[in-house]
């Protein structure tokens, strides 16, 4: 395991995006969607960040793909509990790789007519990008590479780390890279 971004520099970069949302959001009284189960650990230090109301709702999706890819074909697990119609959505995610999970997501959530959506990455990969998303913040931008901690699993684990961090072949390799896993 190769630490990529450090504890310190995750919640640097965490405050200074609280702050940005801060200014942009105050007053609207907007609605955190965090996409689970990636998205919890970034989601809950990112509220704390925030100092004007909001209201924060859950929403769960797995991509069915490989292991360490995804396949486009997102399934809605679990359901918001709260009306968006003419709200302020901020949907925040763990990391946008293809984009096809966080695409079909907005899409669903433009159906219920909110007043705006605005994506939240924690990471954003730089290439292989298969759709063109207006992300409104980004964490941090990274190199196409597997990466896991933070919310972030292989296989469902590594999720606990306090770091971002890349698995080097041997550990993904003697994970066994899984062909048709569902992961949320
Ligand atoms: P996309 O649909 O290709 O944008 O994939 C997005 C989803 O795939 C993320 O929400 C993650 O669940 C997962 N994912 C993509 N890249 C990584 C990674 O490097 N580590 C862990 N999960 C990843
Ligand atoms: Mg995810």
């Amino acid at each position: 395991m190769r630490v990529i971004i450090s504890e310190e520099k995750l919640k640097e970069r965490v405050r200074e995006l609280g702050r940005e949302i801060s200014a942009d959001f105050r007053g609207k009284d907007p609605i955190i969607v965090s996409i689970l189960r990636g998205g919890f650990i970034f989601t809950a230090d990112l509220v704390r960040f925030l100092n004007f109301p909001h209201e924060i709702d859950f929403i769960s999706v797995s991509s069915y793909g490989g292991a360490t890819s995804s396949s486009g074909v997102v399934r809605l697990l679990r359901d918001l509990t709260t009306n968006v119609q003419g709200r302020h959505l901020l949907l925040v995610d763990d990391i946008i790789d293809t984009g096809l999970t966080i695409n079909y997501l907005a899409e669903n959530l433009r159906l219920r007519s909110p007043a705006s959506l605005t994506i939240v990455a924690l990471l954003e990969k730089r290439i292989k990008r298969e759709i063109d998303l207006p992300t409104k913040y980004v964490g941090f931008r990274i190199p196409d590479t597997f990466v896991v901690g933070y919310g972030l699993d292989f296989n469902q684990k590594y999720r606990h780390l306090p770091f971002i961090g890349e698995l080097d072949g041997i550990e993904a390799e003697s994970t066994g890279g899984n062909k048709g896993v569902e992961s949320s």
